[in-house]
């Protein structure tokens, strides 16, 4: 069995999907740790209903972003984690802390990238008048959002959308998306490899769809 940390920010719903996949045994894992930069991250309330370790690293805390990153490295490596899922981590990390877990790290995004990195995912979808959106699970890489992707979630856009209609609709795929992957990378059917995904012994050439 797979041991996963998950770092979080706020409401931590991907989380949620996680753990309730491990503790069906739909994902051959257990989430040993979940850490929050902000104290009252609901996330922490989920994780401790689950029964793992729930930390707090506030990042405030901290007098420059690489202190925050090399405790935070410290407190995931208490754990020994095969996997560490960032779900609604909000951190920029720096490049030393994305290398130490090159390959072990993955996030999930809010858009169908490479389109909209950043912030306001829906917001620039609904104003560029696109008629798809979506979610992309990726391996983090030191490029902010650019890391290889391995699973991709559409969702149409509808003519009357307002921004929170398409994020209802956009973390609905996420909670699919997010523990089919990790569960594919505890069956260790997933692994980076010189930059490239490679799934069930074969190299992404895009991102599978769902
Ligand atoms: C999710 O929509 C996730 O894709 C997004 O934050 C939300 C967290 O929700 N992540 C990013 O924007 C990272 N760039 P949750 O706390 O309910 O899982």
């Amino acid at each position: 069995m797979k041991r996963i940390v998950v770092l979080i920010s706020g409401g931590g719903s991907n989380l949620q999907t996680i753990l309730d996949n491990c503790l069906s045994g739909e994902i051959n894992g257990r989430v040993e740790a979940v850490i929050s930069n902000r104290p009252d991250a609901y996330g922490l309330v989920r994780a401790k209903r689950y029964g793992c370790e729930a930390i707090t690293l506030d990042h405030k805390q901290f007098t420059s972003r690489e202190a925050f990153d090399e405790q935070l490295q410290a407190t995931i490596d208490e754990f020994s984690p095969d996997l560490v899922v960032l779900a609604g981590f909000m951190r920029i990390l720096t490049p030393e802390f994305v290398q130490a877990y090159l390959g072990k790290m993955i996030n999930i995004h809010p858009s169908l990238l490479p389109k909209y990195p950043g912030l306001h995912t829906h917001k620039r979808a609904l104003e560029a008048g696109d008629k798809e959106a979506g979610a992309t699970v990726h391996f983090v890489t030191p490029e902010l959002d650019g890391g290889p992707p391995i699973l991709q979630g559409k969702v149409p856009i509808l003519p009357k959308d307002e921004e929170l209609d398409l994020a209802k609709r956009v973390i609905a795929i996420e909670h699919v998306i997010y523990p089919k992957v990790v569960g594919w990378f505890c069956e260790e059917r997933l692994t980076l490899a010189e930059g490239d995904v490679i799934f069930a012994g074969k190299t992404l050439q895009i991102p599978l769809t769902l």
